[in-house]
């Protein structure tokens, strides 16, 4: 592995891809072009994992990545040994919903465990009735109510919950709906809206709003995510970021995760691959706002033209 002798700002900020599983295919996700062999992280692997990165001061982070974090059979106990390791860090998990939490089941009990540790929950639910199935495929409309219904009286223990709205020009419609029979109904504390992001390596995001649409958009102020003003030297990521799948390939960040590894934290410590010649490639052209060929097609790049007419 060829490393440069250079120092890097310690990790503050983790997103840790616990399990590929997952129950859906949305339209507006690139899982399937990007993950390996169906795997959920042994819970021995998350504490050698843990092991390797507990020297970094993290500050936030998200056990989630290409799949459904709650499919993994002991997510709870991941969380749980996540804030052993990290007991200040501020962790927050998201979730599609579309499986059971009835009371008295195994997979309620699981849930109910991992709140106690998540200090944010996103809900991840982007449309209603027909459309919401249109874009989370195989997801039923009928299979989210029951668990929100269940949901309704389960203990969140000091877990805040919020819904993850990811927004594209065909579903804007729905926005308000949702805030009417999700938000406000299950006491949720925020509908987050997130323009869809093209997450691949080789495709732009796609644009398509209307004038009128970009004008709705602008009436939700701040519940729109995002950064109207950005650049390749505000990224964060190569400064004090990491993402790592389940497999414990370490990338740059969740804006491309089909690209190659920089190495793998079970084989190499993260300092050692924080330091080589590719990593500090990448990082060193976002520093520069000269980026690699990696960057190209950067989420948050792309976004800025919308989002500066959005939120400004
Ligand atoms: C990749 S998912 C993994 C967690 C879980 N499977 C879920 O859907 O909530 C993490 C979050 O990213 C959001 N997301 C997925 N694809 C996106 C995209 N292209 N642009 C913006 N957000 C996206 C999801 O809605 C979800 O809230
Ligand atoms: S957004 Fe979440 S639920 Fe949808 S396919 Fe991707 S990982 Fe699965």
């Amino acid at each position: 592995m060829d490393s440069l002798n250079i120092q890097n700002k310690p990790i503050t900020y983790a997103y840790i891809e616990t399990t590929n599983y997952c129950n859906l295919e949305c339209s507006f996700c690139n899982r399937p072009e990007v993950i390996g062999a169906l795997q959920h992280m042994p819970l021995a692997k998350f504490k050698d994992m843990m092991e390797r990165i507990k020297h970094h001061p993290i500050k936030e982070a998200k056990l989630m990545g290409m799949g459904e974090p709650l499919l993994h059979p002991q997510f709870d106990e991941i969380c749980k040994i996540f804030k052993e390791y990290f007991p200040e860090a501020f962790l927050i998990v998201a979730t599609n919903c579309q499986y059971p939490i009835r009371p008295g089941s195994k997979m309620r009990t699981k849930f109910e465990n991992t709140m106690k540790y998540v200090d944010l929950l996103y809900l991840s639910i982007d449309g209603y009735k027909e459309r919401y199935e249109r874009d989370r495929a195989p997801a039923k409309w009928s299979k989210l109510e029951t668990f929100l219904e269940d949901f309704q009286d389960l203990n969140r223990h000091t877990c805040r919950v919020t819904c993850n709205y990811v927004v594209n020009p065909a579903n804007i419609e729905d926005i308000e709906i949702i805030n009417e029979v999700v938000v406000k109904k299950y006491d949720l504390e925020e509908l987050r809206l997130n323009i869809a992001q093209d997450w691949s390596e080789d495709k732009s995001m796609p644009g398509g709003y209307s004038l009128d649409q970009i004008d709705y958009l602008k009436s939700w102020g701040d519940n729109v995510k995002g950064k109207p003003e950005w650049d390749f030297s505000d990224c964060f990521w190569v400064q004090e970021g990491i993402y790592t799948t389940v497999e414990g390939n370490v990338k740059m960040c969740c804006m491309n995760t089909g690209a190659e590894p920089f190495g793998n934290i079970f084989e190499t410590s993260i300092d050692e691959i924080r330091k080589t010649k590719n990593y500090q490639k990448v990082k060193t052209g976002c520093s520069t706002n000269n980026p690699t060929s990696h960057c190209k097609n950067c989420s948050y790049k792309e976004l800025v033209p919308l989002l500066s007419k959005i939120k400004k």
